[in-house]
């Protein structure tokens, strides 16, 4: 973000913001109009929970990615930190073009196959992330083509993917214990597959 030149008079879209961490971040840091967006309410609301004083004010919206309500051509920038995957990729990207300005640029960093999975693995992906489809970094450069993007760059950064420590986690104060074991499965899923599956943040531009 630092290399970004963000200016205070750009307007920058965090798509799936979750709890607001980053937008509350981007704001802070380059006083920039944010908007921040979630289709999940418990998200908006612990968003709205982190956002309420802050300075700049970020607009905070409960929408869906693949249906997006703003006029084409709102935003300078637009970040997505592991959202699209969990979308219907195709018509999410179809959304971003649309409302990226013409001079505007987006970062994503996304879930990457980093070789074909097998078909059992599929499944355990598809059962426990909910999710369609896991695109190779080529896959993913064909569908940001595909929806108009250009000058496409992959960012190095570590391929594998790292566990990491929360700190400033706001905990709902009645968790069902299914979702207890939904975290560890994650966990292990993470730990036993790092080597099929990674990551990779992608910037591209529109022109
Ligand atoms: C893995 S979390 C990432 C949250 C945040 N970007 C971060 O890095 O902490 C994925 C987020 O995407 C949101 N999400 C999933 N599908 C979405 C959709 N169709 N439209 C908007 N948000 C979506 C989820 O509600 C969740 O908050």
């Amino acid at each position: 973000m630092e290399d970004e030149n963000i200016q205070r008079t750009e307007a920058v879209l965090d798509l799936g913001c979750g709890t607001g961490q980053t937008a509350a971040y981007l704001a802070e840091r380059f006083h920039c109009q944010l908007t921040a967006i979630d289709k999940h309410p418990i998200m908006v609301e612990k968003a709205k929970e982190r956002l309420k004083n802050n300075n700049p004010p970020i607009q905070l919206i409960e929408g869906d990615a693949e249906n997006l309500r703003f006029a084409d051509d709102s935003f300078d920038l637009v970040i997505a930190e592991s959202v699209i995957a969990f979308t219907h990729i195709s018509k999410t990207l179809d959304e971003l073009a649309r409302v990226i300005k013409n001079t505007g640029r987006m970062i994503i960093i996304e879930m990457t196959a980093e070789q074909n999975p097998t078909e059992a693995l599929q499944r355990e992906i598809f059962s426990l992330y909910g999710i369609r489809e896991v695109l190779t970094e080529e896959e993913w450069r064909a569908k940001l083509q595909q929806a108009g993007f250009t000058k496409i760059e992959t960012i190095k950064t570590p391929s594998a993917l790292i566990p990491s420590e929360l700190h400033d986690v706001n905990q709902s104060k009645n968790i069902h214990s299914k979702f207890f074991d939904l975290w560890e499965k994650h966990d292990q899923f993470v730990l036993q597959n790092n080597h099929f599956i990674g990551f990779r943040v992608f910037k591209c531009h529109l022109s």
